[in-house]
């Protein structure tokens, strides 16, 4: 039996993943085609219902995604949200203008129409907005759903047509009940049932490797990390023996990193595993660099001429599998393709060379961690790497603010290990997102001993967070920090300060380069 399938077009919005995350989330299974499809791909993957996702246009720019009437004529429900509820009103001969005051943020809503969208909804809700655009005419047979004080077709409705618009975001959380209104348009409207569920994503995709790969090895680099741990796992299924994975020793791992992944891995997963020590050359290459950028896209490089090398020694490798997650890829790149909106580039996407021999496979590309943390439960990790506090590809590297050097990278190691020991002896270790230990590139005076110290200073990295792309700092107990500090400038030669960073993201970021 066909299962039930949505269909989102992506217009360039940042939280088009965010709408098929909040269907997955409700049991449906949805797929995220560019807006440029034509009807007759539409057709063929015979979608339950249509999503249009928002975008960072105007509908009347020139150079605006635009949409295909016929799309709409295809007796399919369709929900467009904020840009994708413009382009509707302007591609059904309504109007779309400019508003008199722009809408960002929070803004209370009153639903006008409770039959279906809105159904089981109060009557006033918190919505959240991001428009400059808003539709002044609504095409023939369209009615008002709902309104906010600045805008008057907050949410819009043709229900003969099933045909519906919201100018707001009922994927981000901060709009009160928007899953809900989400699952009225998917079960109420689309009239879907709630059958797909994560196994049937391992199952798609251990197929979908199988198939693309043929009789060719794979190597997958694998950090130990739950990411990359799951996703060989998953390939392993598709493929048995003709995974090989790869750990690379780049020389700014923490400490006994390489020992453990190498035990799992080769011992309880009977993995093909080949450790290859390339921290000389990786050190070699970041000697004296400076910039976060050059120093990310150094390890991106690196690594890939790694896997290359490894590839022709293993022969018949055509592919390589890595674990990157959907915030990875957001945050390196920009759906427009101007660099404006790049924060970071994260080693496994932004940082990767323009030339590549290995075709990539990466099976979580659309997914969270969470999500991912689910399938590796799913898939039995042991607990261990399941929820491992995630670490970055480039490692201590973008830790080390300044020049890597082996002794400042003692250093760190050193912190970093007390820092967590305390972390997990005091069961902290799972409720925080990520704790770790930054080494600035400056020396303070202080005083050991009756003795006047010249030395390093460490600063505490402990965040809370659901998905990576926003965090806030937690509030460690007072007790618990003063341990860490003692311990950290007790033990570590080269350390006499320790402080706290108290920043949330945005505006700072997890990581300090
Ligand atoms: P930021 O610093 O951007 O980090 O707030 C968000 C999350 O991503 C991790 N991170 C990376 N992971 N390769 C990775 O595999 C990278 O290049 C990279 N950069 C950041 C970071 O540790 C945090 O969990």
């Amino acid at each position: 039996m066909k299962k039930d399938t949505i269909l989102i077009l992506d217009f360039g919005s940042q939280y088009t993943q965010l709408i098929a995350r909040r269907i997955r989330e409700l049991k449906v299974f949805s797929i995220i085609e560019p807006c440029t499809i034509g009807a007759t791909k539409i057709k063929e993957i015979g979608p339950k219902g249509i999503i249009l996702s928002g975008g960072p246009h105007s509908v009347y720019e020139k150079g605006a995604p635009s949409l295909q009437k016929r799309i709409v004529g295809l007796g399919v429900p369709v929900l467009g949200i904020c840009y994708g509820m413009q382009i509707l009103v302007k591609a059904l001969n309504g109007q779309v203008k400019e508003a008199k005051k722009r809408e960002y943020g929070r803004a209370p809503m009153y639903i006008d129409d409770h039959h279906d969208l809105f159904f089981s909804l109060p009557a006033k809700i918190i919505s959240w907005m991001s428009h400059t655009d808003q539709a002044m005419v609504l095409p023939k047979g369209f009615v008002q759903l709902a309104h906010t004080g600045n805008t008057k077709f907050a949410a819009i409705g043709n229900r003969k047509e099933k045909i519906y618009g919201v100018q707001f975001h009922p994927e981000v959380v901060h709009t009160e009940a928007g899953l809900q209104i989400i699952s009225n348009f998917l079960f109420r409207i689309c009239e879907c049932f709630a059958t797909w569920q994560l196994s049937d994503f391992i199952t798609e995709q251990v197929n979908q490797i199988r198939k693309r790969v043929g009789k060719k090895n794979i190597i997958c680099g694998l950090s130990g990390g739950v990411d990359s741990s799951a996703a060989a796992i998953l390939t392993q299924k598709a493929v048995g023996r003709r995974l090989k994975c790869i750990f690379v020793n780049n020389g700014v791992l923490r400490r006994s990193e390489a020992k453990k992944v190498i035990s799992v891995f080769r011992n309880h997963f009977k993995i093909d595993l080949h450790y290859i020590d390339a921290s000389a050359a990786f050190l070699g290459k970041l000697k004296e660099v400076i910039d976060p950028e050059k120093k990310r896209k150094i390890i991106g490089h690196e690594f890939i001429r790694v896997f290359e090398r490894q590839a022709a020694k293993i022969r018949n490798v055509e592919f390589l599998v890595q674990g990157t997650l959907y915030p990875d890829v957001i945050e390196s790149t920009s759906f427009f393709g101007g660099p404006t909106s790049r924060i970071k580039s994260h080693h496994n996407v932004a940082g990767l060379p323009l030339k590549m021999k290995l075709k990539l496979i990466e099976p979580f590309r659309q997914l969270f961690k969470d999500e991912v943390r689910e399938i590796a439960s799913l898939l039995k990790l042991p607990q261990d790497i399941i929820y491992r506090q995630p670490f970055p590809g480039p490692g201590l590297a973008v830790r080390i603010v300044g020049a890597v050097t082996r002794e400042r990278l003692t250093m760190l190691r050193e912190a970093d290990s007390i820092l967590e020991d305390i972390i997990r002896k005091y069961n902290l270790y799972r409720d925080l997102w990520q704790t770790f230990c930054v080494l600035l590139p400056l020396k303070t005076v202080g005083v050991m001993g009756d003795k006047r110290t010249y030395e390093h200073v460490v600063a505490i990295r402990a965040v809370t967070s659901l998905d990576g792309m926003t965090a806030d700092w937690a509030k460690l107990p007072h007790q618990i920090l003063e341990k860490i500090s003692n311990a950290i400038i007790n033990k570590v030669r080269g350390v006499n300060r320790v402080v706290l960073d108290i920043s949330s993201k945005p505006p700072a970021t997890i990581e300090w380069e």
